[in-house]
């Protein structure tokens, strides 16, 4: 029946690459991303190399991705440019010299920006699939990312048909691409569990160059165990919200959740579903970790948006086999739906997302490593939180031993500013932002969250600068990050240093 298209080698699949093509890449996080194909593009790119021969590649993607795609890619040296998010090892050390240039974009604008024309067009994209049919209809696997728009834009479509991920699947996603200005209409969601697309991607089949099949993984990382401070911040997120509702500031039936990406996430989720006084609630995400799963095995979610199922192997087989106990429990969407801001403010979203450094004024950094070393990227937690009901950033006090403060006088680099941020909350306590001037939120961070080693260097630096509305003494907002690099300790900082 799909004798009409061409079964290949990963190999020769990516023969049709070539040096200055931009590839779209589908899937979310390592979820549902193509493994065989990027690996044989980085060889085919070695090759060329190894012949003194450029080859580079343009590579859009939905967020992060698995090591067989960004890892071998990076590896390789063959990349030409890179977005929107990553978190790969080896990508991070290329895109930190320069070796891949990369531009750190919000989720939920990428697949417009591409229509737009803001960003060149792919000539392929390469999508994992796990079902198609001869008239060009795609079952989409574990992420959806970009994959509607690039399949819409690309000249060409190679397939990986990934039989790892049953044809069951089929229906646990809500695909729907808005039409472009003036023409867009209203998101029609009102709740998390409602519909509006179609269960499919459509293209046209004329398009699809070629399919891989393979059965291989995707290439979730498990979660470090929670730890004490881990622990800690997530009863003080659930503690803070249960306290919400108590004060009538939330809802008694509660209001879904986005909670982001990494092992803080995932403890504050295992938190909030031991709380009893945290009712059952929905999620509406970006990214549906491991201890989604396990709430909603317990009935404590009751059921879960998102643009991934960014699953461990173990728990995603436990999933697949009781499909019909998750099918109406779980939606998978396009991340300019999953991540929409019309939708965080309309459904009332309360999100969680984590800061590498907060400043005392309630900037938020989740990106910058003393300003200058990309992390990850803002991934969707722009998208989020400046549309959230109530926007929550967690963050430990410490970090490298205690060497680092989390909270200083000045982020070096600010991906969500004071305006966005509500709450901020570390294993010390809970800092609430709304209503306060930046004297009394630099006192409620201080007093609530900072370690207790540095809360007094921290209230010495707000009586460095006379009375004004922000106090910032612009000799010394980096000097706990000065200080570090000197000396590897932002304990030594002395404020003599930088202000005399
Ligand atoms: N200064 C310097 N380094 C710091 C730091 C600081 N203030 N805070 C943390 N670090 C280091 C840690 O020591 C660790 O280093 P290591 O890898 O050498 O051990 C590293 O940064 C990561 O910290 P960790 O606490 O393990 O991070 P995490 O897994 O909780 O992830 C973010 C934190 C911010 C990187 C991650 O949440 C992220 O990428 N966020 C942006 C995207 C996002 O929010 N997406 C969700 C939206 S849905």
């Amino acid at each position: 029946m799909l004798n009409k298209f061409k079964f290949v080698t990963a190999e020769e699949a990516a023969s049709y690459v070539n040096d200055g093509d931009i590839v779209g890449f589908s899937g979310f996080t390592p979820a549902g991303c193509p493994k065989e194909v990027p690996t044989a593009i980085a060889k085919r790119a070695e090759a060329f190399h190894a012949e003194g021969k450029k080859f580079k590649i343009g590579m859009y993607t939905g967020a992060s991705t698995g090591d067989s795609l960004d890892g071998a890619l990076a590896r390789a040296n063959a990349i030409m440019f890179r977005t929107p998010y990553q978190s790969n090892k080896d990508l991070r050390s290329a895109l930190n010299c320069e070796d891949a240039p990369y531009f750190d974009m919000h989720l939920s604008v990428l697949a417009q920006q591409l229509r737009f024309g803001f960003l060149p067009k792919p000539k392929f994209a390469v999508i994992e699939v796990c079902d198609i049919t001869e008239d060009g209809i795609l079952y989409p696997t574990t992420g959806v990312g970009i994959s509607p728009t690039i399949a819409k834009l690309a000249d060409y479509i190679i397939l990986e048909w990934n039989h790892n991920h049953p044809k069951e699947l089929r229906g646990l996603h809500d695909i729907y691409e808005p039409k472009d200005p003036p023409y867009r209409e209203p998101f029609s969601l009102m709740k998390p569990s409602d519909r509006m697309g179609v269960p499919y991607i459509q293209v046209d089949p004329e398009k699809i160059l070629c399919i891989v099949e393979t059965n291989r993984d995707d290439e979730v990382k498990g979660f470090t165990p929670t730890d004490e401070v881990t622990d800690k911040i997530g009863h003080n997120v659930a503690n803070f919200l249960a306290n919400e509702i108590k004060q009538g500031r939330i809802p008694q039936e509660f209001l879904p959740i986005q909670s982001g990406v990494g092992n803080i996430a995932n403890a504050v989720m295992a938190s909030l579903g031991t709380n009893p006084d945290i009712p059952n609630f929905e999620m509406y995400t970006e990214v549906i970790q491991d201890a989604v799963i396990g709430l909603i095995k317990s009935g404590k979610i009751k059921f879960a948006s998102g643009c991934s199922l960014t699953i461990t192997t173990p728990v995603l087989k436990e999933i697949y086999e009781n499909l019909e106990f998750f099918r109406d429990k779980l939606v998978l969407r396009p991340q300019e739906v999953s991540n929409s801001p019309e939708l965080a403010r309309r459904l009332g979203l309360i999100t969680i997302n984590t800061a590498l450094e907060a400043d005392i004024f309630g900037n938020v950094n989740s990106t910058h490593i003393m300003g200058t070393k990309m992390m990850n990227g803002i991934g969707g937690s722009g998208d989020f939180t400046r549309s959230a009901y109530i926007s929550i950033f967690t963050t430990p006090s410490t970090a490298k031993g205690g060497k680092i403060s989390s909270l200083v006088p000045m982020v070096t680099h600010v991906d969500q500013n004071e305006h966005s941020v509500h709450v901020i909350i570390t294993e010390h306590g809970v800092a609430d932002l709304r209503g306060k001037s930046p004297v009394q939120r630099a006192e409620a961070i201080i007093e609530h969250c900072v370690a207790p080693e540095y809360k007094q260097m921290l209230r010495d630096y707000l009586k460095l600068s006379g009375p004004c509305h922000t106090p910032t003494n612009l000799h010394a907002c980096f000097g706990m990050h000065m200080q570090f690099m000197k000396s590897g300790n932002m304990l030594d900082t002395n404020w003599d240093d930088y202000t005399k």
